[in-house]
């Protein structure tokens, strides 16, 4: 641990965070009731079914209130079929619960069939059969989505993508990693840490989520600020389209100009346009020195300040840089007992990471950050670590807090990006509107990609809460030009939102290309698009 001595009050963490990955996936108790209702035992651990148009009552099916597409029945038939194409093991039609129900719980489908293809050839040969039934199907990967995008909403058949997990090949020379679409994010960079990569994407689920979700949502995380976000890393996908074509777009170059690129299609649509079950990664090499600082701030205008600072002094060894403000901050070290903060009492905290080459060097530039924000008075108080399991302990606090809204509450989540100069002001107008009602308004989020967390919890699902938070959240995200979906997609949640950050005639290309990709619109319905 070093810090410009003098100038801040180091304090040592008193314990050890004991719960290996507990960061990284569901909670505990999460994990639990998830475990459960895969068992078919714990049905009522769905608290609420949020319907944008009108929220439900406990333990609704969602299929209750959204009209049925114009699908066919799934019968013994086709069962039969999907027994023999990819052998009774991997077709389950008993206890469903666990991909029936969203990670947020909010919602809950009736699918009655889950299939689990061990190779794209199985893929193809599913959605093929598929969209000559007309039967609809939800892509599937880890069940970490935050938008109800990977969950059925009828009785859509779900297609895991679980048994397609194998790393095919991490090449140390160029960097590019091949990988199945269901690997998990966390063992895929396992693979890649052993030849000295480091996969370019990281974030609180990466203990659970697939590659395959990961590009599928274009998820973002912790490192965007480093590595940009997915179109930029992603080389090539391969993805079967609704017809059950093989459409192979994978490349093993940054430079390919050869017309459309159409593999960006597939990062962000979320499994509407076709099903991705191989990609191409850039992963760039496992940095030698990497150091945090976790930093106590008084003001958002000096959180902002602190911000600038670190782009200017920090510079090309900037690879996070987080926000997390006093609420959520306190939320998170009351769930969790484990979590050790090493400050308190500040009305925002700052993680800044830096990730370098030269270790000396590195801490010395992030020292002199500090120090001179301490002498500005824009930092007040802080820890600073290169010590791997510090640096760890440090990025479970930030990865808990998300965890630690949803422990026992029910919590409205909102995902925007917004001006840096307005990001913070709709966290205290939404405080101001839900007063009392709420237990907790709070906001975090990746700063350095203008993308703020929005989180309203309260004990459970409450209409009157619910009408004072949307629409308004979407349309003063609006106003400012925003984005109502920063990172976590639009899936079933945010679908009847979409308006607000795209315009009528983009909306009419979208629609246009879904038709044009999968027709009989078998593919994740009711999903994105109204
Ligand atoms: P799922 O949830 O299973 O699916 C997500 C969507 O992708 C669905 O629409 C599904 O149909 C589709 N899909 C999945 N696999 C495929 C496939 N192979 N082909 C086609 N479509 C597919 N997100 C962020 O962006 N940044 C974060 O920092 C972040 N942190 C999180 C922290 C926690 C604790 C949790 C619970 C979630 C977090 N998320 C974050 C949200 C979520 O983890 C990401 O959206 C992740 O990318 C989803 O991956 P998954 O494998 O779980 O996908
Ligand atoms: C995060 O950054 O922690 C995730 O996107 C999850 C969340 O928004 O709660
Ligand atoms: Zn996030």
């Amino acid at each position: 641990m070093r810090f410009p001595q003098g100038l801040m009050q180091m304090r040592r963490y008193a314990t050890a965070v004991t719960l290996r990955q507990f960061g990284h996936t569901h909670t505990q108790t999460q994990t639990q009731a998830i475990t459960h209702a895969r068992r078919g035992t714990e049905a009522t651990v769905v608290r609420t079914l949020a319907s944008s148009a009108s929220p439900l009552p406990e333990l609704t099916q969602i299929s209750d209130n959204v009209q049925r597409g114009n699908y066919a029945q799934l019968n013994d038939k086709d069962v039969a079929h999907f027994e023999q194409l990819l052998g009774k093991n991997h077709v389950l039609t008993e206890d469903l619960e666990g991909y029936n129900i969203c990670f947020l719980k909010r919602i809950r489908g009736n699918s009655k069939l889950v299939l689990k293809p061990g190779n794209t050839q199985e893929v193809a040969a599913i959605l093929r059969y598929c969209n000559e039934r007309r039967l609809a199907v939800v892509p599937q990967g880890g069940n970490t989505g935050l938008v109800g995008g990977s969950v059925p909403i009828c009785d859509e058949i779900v297609l895991s993508m679980q048994r397609l997990n194998k790393v095919l090949s991490v090449d140390e020379v160029t960097g590019i990693a091949i990988v199945e679409a269901g690997c998990i994010l966390e063992n895929f960079d396992q693979r890649a840490r052993d030849v000295g990569l480091t996969v370019p994407l990281d974030l609180g689920a990466k203990a659970s989520c697939h590659i395959g979700g990961n590009v599928s949502t274009n998820a973002g995380g912790v490192r965007v600020v480093r590595y940009g976000n997915l179109h930029g890393s992603v080389l090539g996908v391969e993805a079967v389209l609704a017809n059950g074509q093989v459409l192979d777009l994978m490349s093993n170059f940054k430079k390919d100009n050869t017309g459309y690129h159409m593999k960006h299609l597939f990062i962000g649509s979320e499994g509407t346009l076709g099903v991705v079950t191989k990609l191409a990664m850039l992963c760039p090499h496992v940095s030698k020195a990497v150091n945090v600082a976790f930093i106590g701030l008084n003001s958002f205008d000096d959180v902002l300040k602190t911000f600038v600072s670190a782009k200017r002094n920090l510079g090309e060894i900037l690879s996070s840089c987080e926000l997390i403000d006093e609420l959520a901050l306190n939320t998170a070290l009351q769930q969790f007992k484990f979590l050790n903060s090493p400050i308190s009492g500040y009305p925002f905290y700052m993680l800044i990471e830096t990730s370098g080459s030269n270790g000396d060097h590195d801490e010395e530039k992030i020292n002199q950050f500090i120090s001179q924000g301490m002498e500005r008075g824009e930092i007040l108080d802080g820890t600073v670590s290169g010590e791997p399991g510090k640096v760890q302990e440090i990025w479970k606090i930030r990865e808990m807090v998300p965890l630690g809204l949803i422990e026992k509450s029910f919590c409205f989540k909102y995902d925007i990006s917004l001006p840096l100069r307005d990001f913070y002001n709709i966290v205290d107008v939404m405080r101001e509107r839900c007063g009392p009602l709420a237990t907790v308004v709070c906001g975090y989020g990746h700063l350095g990609d203008s993308n703020l967390h929005l989180n309203v919890s309260c004990e459970q699902f409450n209409d009157e809460i619910y009408k004072r938070v949307e629409p308004f959240v979407y349309e003063y995200t609006s106003q400012l030009k925003g984005s109502i979906s920063a990172e976590h997609g639009i899936g079933f949640l945010k679908k009847d939102y979409l308006h607000y950050s795209k315009n009528p005639v983009a909306i009419q290309w979208m629609r246009d290309m879904k038709k044009m990709f999968d027709p009989n619109g078998i593919l994740n319905p009711y999903k994105m698009l109204n």
